[in-house]
């Protein structure tokens, strides 16, 4: 069941716990048991080992000789150094760059070349299953059993053109992993932060619609018969004067969305229009930092000409990578800051446009909470 803005997560809520809705609640406090995204599986073939930091956890990915992905806790059990400085030996096991202990895909120390050799038998670091899916290495960070099936979905990705997919993509920012799905789930401040590009101010008396589904929100908004905005006009040639924008968000718990957006003729169905999906993974690297991968794959392509296509593709990753580096992340970054430096608890004022934010954040307390009282 779909619900305009005048939104029962807004209306009913109250009075919420006091910096609710915009300043992270629970910073440092994530859902564990879920699938994360380490990194495009590129990234991690470049050299043998590789460091990311998810959820507070210091984590050395790498994969064996044999093609199975192993991630382990990069902070070797003896002196604590990291392991991602290490080497990785016969291809299957990491040797310490401190004092040389070797552990296997396990976690286990399974060489100590000192003395009698006797291996300690607190000498082992955690490991955590990994799986490659989606052109992605997806970690999963809880104690509970994993289940593949729980990857979020983002097949679109496998079965597109090359040529109508952007390069993989990403960046670091210096934010809580809320504060970007905040944004995210906001159709709203495209019209500001991105106006010309993805959105203008035009499209702010379009109603915006909300609805949960289980762990999922999502978020639409449709605005009839106005300028097309100017990252899609290029990839419809011949386009009329006024076109229906339409902008399908979808959070899907913890920390990844997936997104359609594109124009279409007024009145007609957005599914005969163009656009793209916009996949958007989130994962925090700290309570402070959020590693933010994302790329995107065009629908409803209008022409097959590969120059026409090429340069679409280019101009689509650009456009993007300018909006969520340049445009976003400024923002959401200072906005980061003002909570930092605040000397008080802070009480945001609730507009209709903060339904969507306010739908995910109370689905994800809810996760957080049954984590909590589980351990
Ligand atoms: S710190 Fe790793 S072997 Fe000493
Ligand atoms: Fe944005």
């Amino acid at each position: 069941m779909q619900e305009s803005s005048r939104d029962p997560a807004l209306a009913d809520s109250p009075p919420r716990p006091a910096g609710s809705l915009t300043q992270p609640l629970t910073a440092g406090a994530f859902v564990r048991n879920a699938w994360y995204m380490a990194g495009w599986v590129d990234q991690f073939r470049q050299s043998p080992l590789t460091h990311r930091t998810l959820l507070d956890e210091p984590i050395v990915i790498y994969r064996t000789d044999a093609g199975v992905w192993v991630a382990l806790e990069d902070r070797c059990a003896h002196r604590f150094a990291p392991l991602s400085r290490g080497q990785l030996i016969d291809g299957c096991r990491v040797q310490c760059p401190y004092h040389g202990l070797q552990y296997d895909a396990t976690g286990a120390c399974v060489h100590n070349p000192h003395g009698s050799q006797r291996i300690p038998s607190r000498a082992r670091v955690r490991a955590w299953p990994v799986l490659e899916r989606h052109k992605a290495l997806w970690v999963w960070m809880g104690d509970e059993s994993p289940s593949p099936a729980q990857v979020p979905d983002f097949s679109v990705l496998d079965e597109a053109p090359e040529l109508h997919v952007t390069p993989s993509d990403g960046i670091l920012i210096r934010a809580n992993y809320q504060l970007v799905i905040d944004n995210l789930l906001d159709l709203s401040h495209t019209s500001f932060v991105h106006e010309g590009l993805l959105g203008n101010q035009g499209m702010t008396a379009s109603a915006i619609e909300c609805d949960t589904q289980g762990t999922e929100v999502t978020v639409n908004r449709h605005a009839s018969a106005v300028p097309p905005p100017g990252m899609f006009a290029p990839m419809w040639p011949g386009h009329p004067a006024l076109v229906d924008s339409f902008t399908h968000m979808r959070w899907m718990a913890p920390s990844t969305l997936r997104l359609m957006t594109g124009i279409c003729e007024p009145g007609a169905d957005p599914a005969s229009g163009t656009g793209y999906h916009g996949l958007h993974m989130l994962t925090p690297a700290t309570a402070g930092t959020t590693h933010y991968f994302f790329t995107a794959v065009r629908f409803g392509v209008r022409t097959p000409d590969p120059n026409f296509n090429s340069d679409m593709q280019t101009r689509i990753a650009r456009l993007r990578r300018f909006a969520f580096e340049e445009q976003d992340a400024p923002v959401i970054e200072s906005q980061q800051a003002v909570l930092d430096a605040a000397n008080r608890t802070l009480d945001p004022v609730l507009l209709e446009v903060d339904a969507g934010p306010a739908r995910y954040k109370r689905v994800l307390e809810q996760m957080i909470a049954r984590e909590a009282a589980t351990r």
